[in-house]
């Protein structure tokens, strides 16, 4: 009877559509139409869909080439650079309309903190440790990203690095693999939603696979020495945790592994990512990155780079053509199959059908004022900004400005700046929606102290001229709240530092005003940690705001009012000097004890380690509790710790929880971040933090082949200052 029913349903759709083929019926699983439409696909139509041209004006300078202007209607993605929904309209409609078969265009595009509505850089999002609010942002995001005809953001970017000279640090969440596990989690499940096919999602990408943050020297583009045993503990598990969130594709990074290009790595992209991880969706090359294969020494021409990317498992070639120009005559010569390329069709396909594109193939357009900065967005954006500036030092609890101090001095090149605030890729966005900090300070302040500013030098150069007035302003107030930083072009892609310290003018500045007896406020945009040796003795406070987007100066002023307590903790060490490079907090035990080996010039301990991060109230850690000293491995074991506001002012807390294991086969990192949670905890209150030990998440680790080894034995769970010893059995 219900076969019946179901054949007749059928008949039914057949004789109202008749013309409809199977591939373009929404109800029909999607793997059948996949199928189906492979098989009405011509050789040269299957290589179209493996390639992505670029449409519009090209804003990234590191990417050089005029725009694409003839676009083949079956082309299977396009960068699209213009933001403008009507004209993605139009070439979709070619491509659905004038193709053979109507398959949509992927429309894919760079929105890596935000589209219109600007959040903070990546990195300071992941020193809010605020998982629910990225998540927020990231949904409000991929909304205006839609509305501007983008179905595919090359986001998040889950490289774990320890080296902040390299510029892309911004781009990241830090140094440690959870960290950036997590929140690049977050991040894709506000991207896509609960379902890709949801008229807001879009399809988020990770990148960059893998292991470029350890491009060697911090220099860009560069070579990195990964051992089987890093590559697994260090710079997996992000993707791996992103793979499990369901994350649409992949990007390969530009980087060689140990002198395999991630590009042609077939370890990586084929063993690891589709054989063990089961990832289905597809992978595509960066920019330009398989033409460089030539550069890195494994091909020697384009047919070869081309060939090599594609059996590693690059399905789709970002602007390069290759695939187009070189793909028959591969097949021609038996050195690719016709199988991988259905197989590489397939998996952009699944992609395409999961988003909905043959279904719903345009972008609603709606009035430009509608599309962006919603008031909920920007409040949001706010919000996230105010949990990721980090109070790195406040002596004589010099912040909040006290309410007696009635002149305030606002001085240095980036108090009245908007472009740097917003950071390297900055998507849709505009620097006139950016308040600076000057403004924020004006309505934060006004009828309460008086402002007077003095721009002092510029990011750089050596002009000192205006240090006079400078010194002229700070000597008729109160307090000094000075404004420096980093140029939005000093970090991100192409934008490696061999130094870590603000340029000297900006260093001589400070140490001028310390000579008017003045407290000094120093607030700092960047996009990496700064080398503060200096910097740090000239100053009573130091708030680090990082590059906030488009809130800007709103949340910097409210911190330095007292409006807002201060939560963020760093999610990425600062070293003392650059020269500590790499320094961060989950190292490996050394043979000697600490002060053996140690620099003998400069200390050997960071400035501001990882977690660091003041507030205005204090917070007291009870002593923890553990529900059993000992545990199997299938058995769980729970760690209290109750944390009471002490202070006056109401506060968030982010408890940070760490694992060591002190003996095991292969030495593990001092102590590894399992778990974080920040709750808010009014003035006088108290409230209960709670990490739950899975024996296999949490104490097991990788061998170099990628197998998790659970050894009992001793293990300790740290928290705040306490380390809590327990037992796994066998
Ligand atoms: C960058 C990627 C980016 C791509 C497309 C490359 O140069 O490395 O992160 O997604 O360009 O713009």
């Amino acid at each position: 009877m219900v076969k019946f029913l179901t054949l007749l349903a059928f008949c039914c759709f057949q004789l109202a559509y008749p013309q409809q083929p199977l591939y373009k019926q929404a109800e029909i699983p999607i793997e059948k139409r996949i199928k189906d439409l492979l098989k009405r696909m011509t050789v040269e139509e299957k290589i179209l869909q493996l390639n992505q041209y670029k449409l519009g004006a090209n804003t990234n300078i590191n990417n050089i080439g005029a725009a694409s202007n003839e676009i083949p209607a079956g082309i299977g993605s396009l960068i699209y650079f213009g933001g403008d929904p009507e004209f993605r309209n139009q070439i979709q409609k070619k491509a659905v309309e004038e193709s053979r078969l109507g398959i949509p265009i992927l429309f894919g595009y760079d929105i890596i903190h935000g589209c219109r509505t600007l959040y903070p850089i990546p990195l300071a999002q992941a020193c809010s440790w605020n998982l629910d609010l990225v998540k927020t942002n990231s949904s409000m995001s991929a909304k205006e990203t839609v509305l501007s005809g983008v179905d595919w953001v090359f986001s998040p970017m889950i490289d774990v690095s320890r080296d902040p000279r390299w510029g892309r640090v911004a781009e990241g969440y830090g140094e440690d693999p959870y960290v950036n596990a997590v929140f690049g989690v977050a991040t894709i499940q506000g991207y896509q939603g609960t379902s890709l096919s949801d008229p807001y999602s879009v399809a988020a990408c990770l990148k960059h696979y893998v292991g470029y943050g350890m491009s060697e020297g911090g220099r860009d583009y560069r070579y990195s020495n990964i051992s089987k045993q890093s590559l697994w503990e260090t710079y997996l598990p992000s993707f791996e945790a992103g793979i499990n969130a369901g994350a649409a594709t992949v990007m390969s990074s530009f980087n060689d592994i140990s002198g395999i290009p991630a590009t042609s790595n077939y370890y990586t992209l084929t063993e690891i990512l589709k054989k063990r991880w089961k990832h289905d969706g597809f992978v595509v090359s960066d920019w330009n990155a398989i033409e460089q294969l030539i550069n890195q020494g494994v091909a020697q021409d384009k047919k070869e780079a081309g060939m090599k990317a594609f059996l590693a498992g690059v399905e789709m070639d970002m602007i390069d053509n290759i695939y187009l120009e070189h793909f028959k005559e591969l097949l021609a010569e038996k050195k690719i199959s016709i199988q991988s390329i259905d197989e590489a069709v397939t998996r952009i396909l699944r992609v395409k059908f999961r988003l909905g594109l043959f279904e719903n193939p345009y972008t609603t357009i709606i009035e430009k004022e509608k599309r962006y900065l919603q008031p909920e967005s920007i409040k949001n954006a706010a919000k996230l900004a105010e949990e990721s500036i980090v109070l790195l030092k406040n002596e004589n609890n010099i912040l909040p400005i006290s309410p007696l101090l009635k002149k305030i001095a606002l001085v240095g090149p980036m108090a009245k700046d908007k472009q740097n605030l917003m950071g390297s890729w900055s998507g849709y966005a505009k620097s006139a929606d950016v308040e600076t900090i000057f403004s924020g300070m004006e309505k934060e302040f006004s009828n309460k102290a008086q402002l007077n500013y003095a721009k002092g030098c510029d990011f750089d150069g050596d002009d000192e001229s205006g240090f006079e007035e400078a010194i002229k302003v700070a000597n008729q107030s109160d307090i000094i709240v000075v404004c420096l930083g980093e140029r939005r072009v000093w970090s991100g892609e192409n934008a490696s530092r061999s130094t870590l310290s603000l340029p000297i003018i900006q260093e001589k500045l400070v140490e001028e005003l310390k000579k008017t007896g003045k407290p000094i406020v120093l607030i700092l945009s960047n996009g990496r940690p700064i080398e503060l040796e200096r910097l740090e003795k000239f100053s009573d406070a130091i708030l680090e705001i990082w590059q906030p987007g488009v809130a800007g100066g709103t949340p910097v002023a409210g911190i330095v009012s007292g409006r807002i307590n201060p939560s963020a903790k760093l999610a990425i060490t600062f070293p003392l000097v650059t020269g500590q490079i790499p320094t961060y907090y989950n190292m490996r035990p050394s043979a000697r004890e600490a002060k053996l080996g140690a620099y003998q010039d400069k200390p050997t301990e960071p400035l501001y380690w990882f977690g660091h991060g003041l507030s205005y109230t204090t917070y007291k850690y009870s002593e923890a509790t553990l529900s059993s000293p000992r545990i199997k491995p299938s058995e769980k074991l729970t760690v209290q710790v109750k944390v009471t506001n002490t202070g006056d002012v109401s506060g968030k807390e982010s408890v940070l929880w760490y694992i060591s294991d002190p003996v095991s086969s292969i030495s593990r990192p001092l102590k590894e971040l399992k778990f974080f949670e920040k709750k808010e905890i009014p003035a006088g209150n108290e409230v209960v933090y709670t990490f739950e030990i899975d024996p296999n998440r949490d104490l097991a680790y990788y061998d170099e082949e990628g197998h998790k080894i659970l050894e009992p034995g001793i293990f300790y769970v740290h928290v705040d200052d306490q380390k809590i010893k327990f037992e796994l059995l066998k």
